[in-house]
C-alpha cells in the first residue's frame, strides 16, 4: 500500500514538474514575444517617426519601407548599419526622409581626441549648474562656448540675451509655447507658420492638447483678430528660403527658429537681432544625438533606452520669458544633462577655436569641410535633376556671407524637389522608385513636392545621385 502511494506520489510529482514546466516555458516566450513586439513597435517608431533624430512626424513609411524580403533598406541610424550592396544599389531602398545630419560624421571621426570627452562618475552630481543664472542648469562652459561661436561666425547679436538650453529645440519650442501663452486666457493662443512649414510644428503644439495654445496653420491665411504666435524659420525647412514674418496684425509675438542660419547653409548676412531666437547643435555641428542603453528591467532588452540629445539653446531678450521657459524645462526634465552639455560644450568650442587659428593652421575648419560638402551635393542633385523632365528644384539668390566671404545661393539641408507633368504624388511616386522622402502635405503644402534630406552618408547620397536620373517612370 505505502508502495503504491509513493508510485502515485512520484507519478503526480512528475506531471507537475512537466505541467510547471510548460508553464514557466509558455509565460517567457509570450514574455519575449510581448517584449520583442513593443521593442519592435518603438524601434519602428524611433527609426520612421525620425523622433530620434529630429522629432518629426511620421509619413507612414513604415510598412512601405519593407517592401519585400530582398529589398534592402540604407539605414542612416549607424555607420555600422547600412548593409553591404551586393547589387549595385538597384534593389536599395533609400531613406531621405529624416533630417539626421550623419553627413558631419565623417569630419568629427578625424577630429579624435580632439573632443573627446572623459567624464568621471564623481563628476556633474548636482542637478544645479550655475543658480544665480535665469536658466540655473546651464553649464557656465556652455554658456561661454555659445557666445564665442555667435561672435565668431557674426549669426546672432547676444548681448543682453539670456540663454536658455533645452534637450533638443524641441523641448525649447514647447518652452517658448509655454512662456508665451496667456494662462489666464478664455481661448488657447493660435499658432501659426506660413506654408510649406517644419512637419513638427502641429505635433509639438497641439501634441499634449494643452489648454494654453493651438495649432492654427498657415501663417499666410490667418486673418482672425486674435492673439497668435508665429514661428519664422529661417532658412526655412523644407525649402530653404530665408524668411520674415507674414501675418499682418498687430497681436502677434515671433518666435525664430534659426536651426539653419549657420555659414554651410546660408550667406550669413548680419547678426540676427530678434526677441525669440532658437538654435540647435543638430543642424549646426551635426551632433543631434546620442542614444544609450539602458537595463530597462527586463533582462536582455538593453536597447530600450533614453535618448541624450545634445543641446539647443534660445536667445531670449525678455527676463521673464527667459525665467517661464526655465520653469517650463525645469518641470519637464528638471534641467538638461550635464554631461551633454559638457560634450556639446567641447565641439562648439573646437570649432570656435578652429576658425581663429584658420589661417595659422593647415587643418580645414569645420565650417570650411561643411561648406564644401554642401556645395558639392548641390551641384550634383543639380546636374542629377537637370537630366530628366520629371523633377525640378528651387533657385536661390546669390548673397555674400560675412563670415567666409564667398559669394553664394542657399545651400539647404533639405531639397525641396517638385514632380513636375502628371505626377501629382511625387512621394508615392519616388518610392515606388524606392526613395523615401516626405511629400508635401506633410508641411503643409502640395503633394506635387517632396523633402529630401541632403545629409545623409555619401553613399546613400551617391545612390540617390545615380537613381534620380534613371526614373522613367
Ligand atoms: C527648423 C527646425 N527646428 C528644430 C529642429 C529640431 O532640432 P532638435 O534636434 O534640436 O530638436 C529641426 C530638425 O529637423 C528643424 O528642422
Amino acid at each position: 500500500m505505502a508502495d503504491f502511494a509513493t508510485f502515485v506520489l512520484k507519478n503526480v510529482l512528475v506531471v507537475s514538474l512537466a505541467v510547471n514546466m510548460c508553464l514557466i516555458w509558455k509565460i517567457s516566450f509570450e514574455d519575449e514575444q510581448t517584449l520583442a513586439f513593443s521593442w519592435e513597435n518603438i524601434r519602428q517608431k524611433l527609426h520612421f517617426h525620425g523622433c530620434c533624430s529630429n522629432g518629426e512626424e511620421s509619413n507612414g513609411i513604415g510598412k512601405d519601407a519593407h517592401v519585400s524580403t530582398a529589398t534592402q533598406i540604407l539605414a542612416t541610424t549607424s555607420s555600422g548599419a547600412a548593409p553591404f550592396v551586393t547589387d549595385g544599389g538597384e534593389g536599395v531602398v533609400i531613406n531621405l526622409d529624416h533630417g539626421d545630419p550623419t553627413m558631419y560624421e565623417h569630419f568629427w571621426k578625424q577630429k579624435g581626441q580632439e573632443t573627446t570627452v572623459v567624464t568621471s562618475s564623481w563628476q556633474h552630481i548636482s542637478y544645479f549648474s550655475d543658480i544665480k543664472n535665469v536658466c540655473w542648469f546651464l553649464e557656465p562652459g556652455l554658456m561661454s562656448a555659445i557666445t564665442r561661436l555667435h561672435k565668431v561666425v557674426g549669426n546672432a547679436v547676444t548681448e543682453g540675451r539670456h540663454i536658455v538650453v533645452g534637450t533638443g529645440s524641441s523641448q525649447l519650442y514647447q518652452a517658448a509655447l509655454f512662456a508665451l501663452s496667456p494662462h489666464n486666457a478664455s481661448r488657447p493662443m493660435n499658432v501659426v507658420s506660413a506654408a510649406p512649414f517644419y512637419s513638427s510644428y502641429p505635433l509639438m503644439t497641439d501634441y499634449l492638447r494643452s489648454g494654453l495654445h493651438k495649432w492654427a496653420g498657415d501663417a499666410n491665411e490667418f486673418s482672425k483678430q486674435e492673439p497668435y504666435i508665429e514661428l519664422v524659420t529661417s532658412p526655412n525647412n523644407p525649402d530653404g528660403f530665408t524668411r520674415q514674418n507674414v501675418v499682418k496684425g498687430n497681436k502677434g509675438i515671433l518666435v525664430h527658429d534659426l536651426a539653419y542660419y549657420w555659414p554651410q547653409y546660408t550667406p550669413i548676412l548680419l547678426p540676427a537681432d530678434y526677441d525669440i531666437m532658437l538654435f540647435t547643435v543638430s543642424k549646426s555641428t551635426g551632433h543631434a544625438g546620442t542614444r544609450i542603453g539602458i537595463d530597462s528591467s527586463k533582462r536582455k532588452y538593453l536597447h530600450l533606452g533614453f535618448i541624450l540629445k545634445c543641446h539647443s539653446w534660445a536667445l531670449v531678450k525678455d527676463r521673464e520669458i527667459a525665467k517661464k521657459m526655465t520653469t517650463f524645462i525645469e518641470i519637464n526634465t528638471i534641467g538638461v544633462s550635464k554631461d551633454s552639455q559638457i560634450r556639446a560644450a567641447k565641439i562648439l568650442q573646437a570649432i570656435s577655436d578652429s576658425c581663429d587659428h584658420a589661417n595659422q593652421k593647415d587643418a580645414e575648419t569645420f565650417f570650411d569641410y561643411s561648406y564644401k560638402l554642401m556645395a558639392q551635393r548641390w551641384k550634383e542633385i543639380r546636374e542629377a535633376v537637370k537630366k530628366t523632365k520629371l523633377f525640378s528644384l528651387p533657385n536661390f539668390p546669390q548673397e555674400t556671407c560675412t563670415f567666409s566671404g564667398r559669394t553664394f545661393g542657399q545651400l539647404p539641408a533639405f531639397a525641396w524637389l517638385r514632380c513636375e507633368g502628371e505626377v501629382d504624388d511625387c512621394e508615392s511616386f519616388l518610392r515606388r522608385n524606392k526613395i523615401l522622402t516626405r511629400g508635401g502635405k506633410h508641411f503643409g503644402g502640395s503633394t506635387k513636392y517632396v523633402r529630401i534630406s541632403m545629409l545623409s552618408r555619401e553613399n546613400e547620397f551617391k545612390l540617390l545621385i545615380q537613381r534620380l536620373p534613371a526614373i522613367i517612370s
